[in-house]
């Protein structure tokens, strides 16, 4: 049932190019983005997006897709907060709660206080027949097939095809994007199954920078704009099958307090995909060196032929469009934790202290 792999984390990693193969047949139709439900984003003016884990992360990527592409206003809750602080919805405001399993007792509670207060509760969820999925007016499936490993790995994925493209559509909805540049974003988009298995390519070398990985007793992971979300998820992978301290920061927020951390024994992971801002990350990446931090460059191969020079470790990603870089990134992400996890023997699937759903608060 592992399909040949050692674990179910493995096997569900490299199902990724399938599992988002489903998301595109489901949300694209020819040059445009079609989602198998309706929802009208022009009505609304903000989302509130909530959610826990993993989900909150893809949350935290998808504010970037909505306020760029579709230009509303996104704000991002962590489910244990949202539900007691008893905020205001306004009554055009978009709820949105992001999860797997559709039954995670802090998401469903927030998804309730909402409920009434907002003008809809919509979901994106794997779990078709959930409580969170029953309780929304409306909700987007992300089609990822039963998940088994507590690691989140292609539900995340596919909750970030769903979210992306929502985005897309709803930049379309609001007349922030014309059909031509939608064709060409949905074209890039049936490109990322492909990417993403060049991307699994790359496991061999992941699996040898792993093997050093697992000696750390810490480990930092950077990144700007969207790569500061997807730090987040490298530290939160990391820690919860490898059981070694982790912590994600944006790189301009170095100096202002994380950098004290930073010596000889110390590798940080820096998520930079060329881009806009890729200078802005590699200045970082270069104050972490002067303090003989050591720098494992995950970027693609512009970035490496520009910045490689004194980095402790390159790994090469392949080039993509900057909006769909989370979707690639993700993979190193899932691949550096997986294996330094295997190298230090830990129980990849069944995490200690974990459950897949938390259905109690
Ligand atoms: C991390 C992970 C958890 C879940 C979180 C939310 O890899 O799996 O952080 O993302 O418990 O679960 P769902 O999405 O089921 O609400």
């Amino acid at each position: 049932e592992k399909a040949g792999h050692r674990h179910f984390m493995a096997k569900e990693i490299h199902e990724q190019p399938q599992t988002l193969s489903d998301v595109i047949a489901a949300y694209v139709d020819g040059d445009r983005i079609a989602p198998p439900v309706a929802y009208d984003f022009a009505a609304t003016d903000r989302i509130q997006m909530v959610a826990c884990g993993t989900a909150h992360i893809a949350c935290q990527v998808a504010k970037y897709w909505f306020e760029q592409l579709a230009r509303l206003p996104v704000e991002v809750d962590i489910a244990s907060e949202y539900r007691y602080r008893e905020g205001p919805v306004g009554a055009e405001t978009t709820a949105l709660f992001v999860s797997q399993s559709g039954e995670t007792a802090d998401t469903l509670a927030a998804l309730r206080y909402a409920k009434g207060k907002a003008r809809a509760v919509v979901s994106v969820v794997n779990v078709a027949e959930s409580s969170i999925a029953r309780d929304s007016d409306v909700a987007f499936p992300i089609l990822a097939g039963v998940e088994i490993g507590v690691a989140s790995t292609k539900a995340f994925v596919n909750q970030l095809g769903v979210l992306l493209a929502l985005a897309i559509h709803a930049a379309r909805q609001r007349g922030e994007i014309d059909a031509a540049r939608e064709a060409d974003l949905v074209a890039t988009f049936r490109l990322l199954p492909g990417i993403l298995a060049q991307a699994l390519a790359t496991e061999p070398r992941a699996e040898e920078l792993a093997a050093r990985l697992a000696e750390a007793s810490d480990i930092l992971f950077l990144g700007r704009g969207t790569m500061y979300p997807m730090a987040h998820e490298g530290a939160l992978k990391l820690k919860e099958i490898s059981y070694i301290h982790a912590e994600a920061y944006a790189s301009g927020e170095l100096k202002h307090g994380p950098i004290a951390l930073v010596d000889r024994t110390l590798p940080v992971v820096v998520f930079a995909p060329m881009d806009a801002l890729f200078e802005k990350t590699v200045s970082n990446m270069q104050e972490v060196m002067a303090r003989e931090g050591q720098v494992l460059l995950v970027t693609d191969a512009d970035g490496a032929a520009q910045a490689s020079d004194g980095v402790w470790e390159v790994l090469v990603m392949p080039r993509v469009d900057p909006v769909f870089a989370p979707l690639v990134y993700a993979v190193p992400a899932q691949l550096l934790a997986y294996h330094t996890a295997v190298h230090k023997g830990t129980d990849v699937d069944q995490p200690r202290n974990l459950a897949k759903s938390v259905t109690v608060e």
